[in-house]
């Protein structure tokens, strides 16, 4: 029998993972979301990949469209990953508080970043409530940032302090 989602949920908070926003353009606007389920896949060809909910407004923009991008955060940019990770905010002008550039395509990147990758959809797999979104890397750009923004225990922290934690929204 499978584990209980709650249980599940409860011991996966273990997993330390870097904080990310994927960034789309679909239906003439931009699309944003925070991120932690995303992982390296292969060199050769260069593949990344990231999962996301059947139940956010992402899936449906990034299923219209084959081009975005992975901004992996650094620690200063826990502000854009708490307001791209909010549950209903208005999608129109939800990048205008966060610092961002365009790539060539007119996807956006966020300035408070180590990394930003820039992506085309490789395959697209359902799995569970998710769906697993792989793409092939066209560009990775190495940002100036110097330290990672970390989740862990539903808390945002980051390796340079890491004894300060806050609550997080997950
Ligand atoms: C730290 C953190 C990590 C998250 N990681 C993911 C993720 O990997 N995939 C996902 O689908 N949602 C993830 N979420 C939830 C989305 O960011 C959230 O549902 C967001 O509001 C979706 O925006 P949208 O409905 O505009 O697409 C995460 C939230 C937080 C706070």
């Amino acid at each position: 029998m499978a584990v209980d989602p709650v249980e599940l949920r409860h011991a996966m908070a273990n997993l330390a993972g870097s904080v990310n926003v994927v960034c789309c353009r679909a239906y003439d606007q931009d699309h944003a979301m925070t991120a932690t389920a995303v992982a390296s896949v292969s060199l050769d060809p260069p593949l990344v990949l990231f999962c996301v909910a059947h139940t956010s407004r992402f899936w449906e923009a990034v299923s219209a469209t084959d081009q975005w991008t992975i901004s992996i955060l650094a620690d200063t940019g826990r502000p854009d990953a708490e307001w791209l990770a909010t549950k209903g905010r208005p999608l129109e002008r939800q990048l205008d508080r966060v610092e961002h550039q365009r790539t060539e395509q007119g996807i956006a990147v966020l300035s408070e970043s180590l990394t930003w990758l820039e992506c085309r959809t490789f395959s697209q797999t359902t799995a569970g409530d998710h769906d697993i979104v792989v793409g092939e890397v066209d560009r990775a750009v190495v940002n100036a940032g110097e330290q990672p923004l970390v989740y862990w225990r539903a808390r945002y922290t980051s390796l340079s302090e890491p004894g300060s934690v806050s609550a997080g929204n997950q």
